[in-house]
């Protein structure tokens, strides 16, 4: 029985991972042992039999010792670890869901129902470093992969509408909070249907500009967005828009002479945990709707095409519709004005599933398996 490091695995995507393992019964085919960056010498959790106490998380020689590492530590443990784990000549698997290592040439980005013969491919060759994707790269590619593998699109633009969660759990507490105190601001008048719904509007405005605890996203979120996700890159672009180009030829495997060009801009929505994305493909060819939705429907097992209808997109096509779920909905597939080629396309998809943990889940089964 291979045994499995595991790091981070207390936070927020961590906690999903381990969710997902005991629902899947993953631990009954691994050794698991837990690390702790903060309680080294406490009790690892219950749900793997046999696990025993927490090791130090910063403690190289026993990391050293284990064939698989997983974490969702964060980057800045990443930063810290990695490099001296792998310098000191440690050669086993090192399965990540930080940004730090992506888009190293030595690493493959792993999202295996679309990319699973790069993974079988890099896991011969030798490849070490196994890093979770973008989480609005890896969901649009779960749902649209089917376009995307066969070669049909040219390019495409993602307009994002992404959850508090891509910024952490503080961030999703944040935003509820300032749900909360909105509401608190205006609660008598509301209550009062005969009140002045402008009134009502200026208080609420007077206390998003002014009042509104806003630490972690610093501006208001709740009843407003922030069109900008992640650093600026000095050229007009965020890096998470950057990510959706580069990540996206990644993880597909493209070479220079097939590349797909993706951009669009990232924008952050009150939405809690799943991303939204519409949209705009420049296709090779001048397919049909029917052929489109067949082809995304016949991808994988998760990708759901939503018949393009305002009741089913009003029920099947949200974040309230897809989070906690692994379901990918793509709806909204029609010709555009601009040509036979060009389509629209919106779809969801929760960025703690699909967009963070069940990859690296995944990949700890294709390397154990
Ligand atoms: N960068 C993403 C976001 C998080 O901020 O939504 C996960 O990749």
């Amino acid at each position: 029985v291979p045994s499995v490091g595991f790091v981070g695995w207390r936070g927020m995507v961590g906690s999903v991972l381990m969710h997902r393992m005991q629902e899947e019964n993953d631990f009954a085919s691994i050794n698991p042992v837990f690390f702790s960056t903060s309680n080294a010498g406490g009790a690892a959790p219950s749900f793997a039999d046999g696990a025993g106490k927490l090791e130090n998380a910063y403690d190289v020689e026993t990391l050293a010792k284990l064939p698989i590492i997983v974490t969702a530590q964060g980057g800045d443990y990443t930063k810290q670890v990695h490099g001296e784990l792998r310098s000191r000549g440690w050669d086993g698997l090192w399965i990540d869901a930080a940004s730090t290592l992506r888009m190293e040439d030595d690493s493959i980005i792993v999202l295996d129902p679309i990319n699973r013969d790069v993974i079988d491919r890099g896991l011969a060759s030798g490849v070490k470093d196994y890093i979770g994707g973008n989480c609005t790269v890896s969901c649009m590619l779960m749902g649209l992969g089917g376009l995307f593998k066969n070669g049909l699109v040219e390019w495409g633009t993602s307009m994002t509408y992404q959850a508090a969660s891509g910024g952490g759990a503080r961030h999703m507490r944040e935003l509820l909070n300032q749900f909360g105190t909105l509401n608190a601001e205006v609660s008598s008048e509301l209550a009062d249907p005969a009140s002045a719904i402008l009134e009502i509007d200026r208080k609420v405005l007077a206390h998003q500009r002014d009042g509104v605890d806003a630490a972690q996203f610093g501006v208001p979120l709740a009843g407003s967005l922030i069109p900008w996700i992640d650093s600026d890159l000095g050229n007009g672009q965020s890096r998470e828009e950057w990510k959706a180009g580069v990540e996206t030829n990644k993880i597909l495997g493209t070479t220079e002479a097939d590349r797909i060009i993706m951009d669009g801009l990232c924008v952050r929505i009150g939405a809690m945990r799943s991303h939204s994305q519409a949209l705009t493909l420049k296709l090779r060819e001048d397919l049909s709707v029917e052929e489109i939705e067949k082809i995304i429907d016949a991808d994988n097992e998760w990708a759901t095409v939503v018949p393009n209808v305002k009741e089913a997109s009003m029920s099947e096509l949200t974040p309230v519709a897809a989070s906690g779920t692994l379901n990918i909905p793509v709806g909204r597939i029609r010709k555009m004005e601009m040509g036979p080629e060009y389509i629209s396309a919106f779809t969801v998809g929760d960025q703690l599933l699909w967009g963070a943990a069940e990859p690296l889940r995944r990949m700890v089964n294709i390397a154990t398996g």
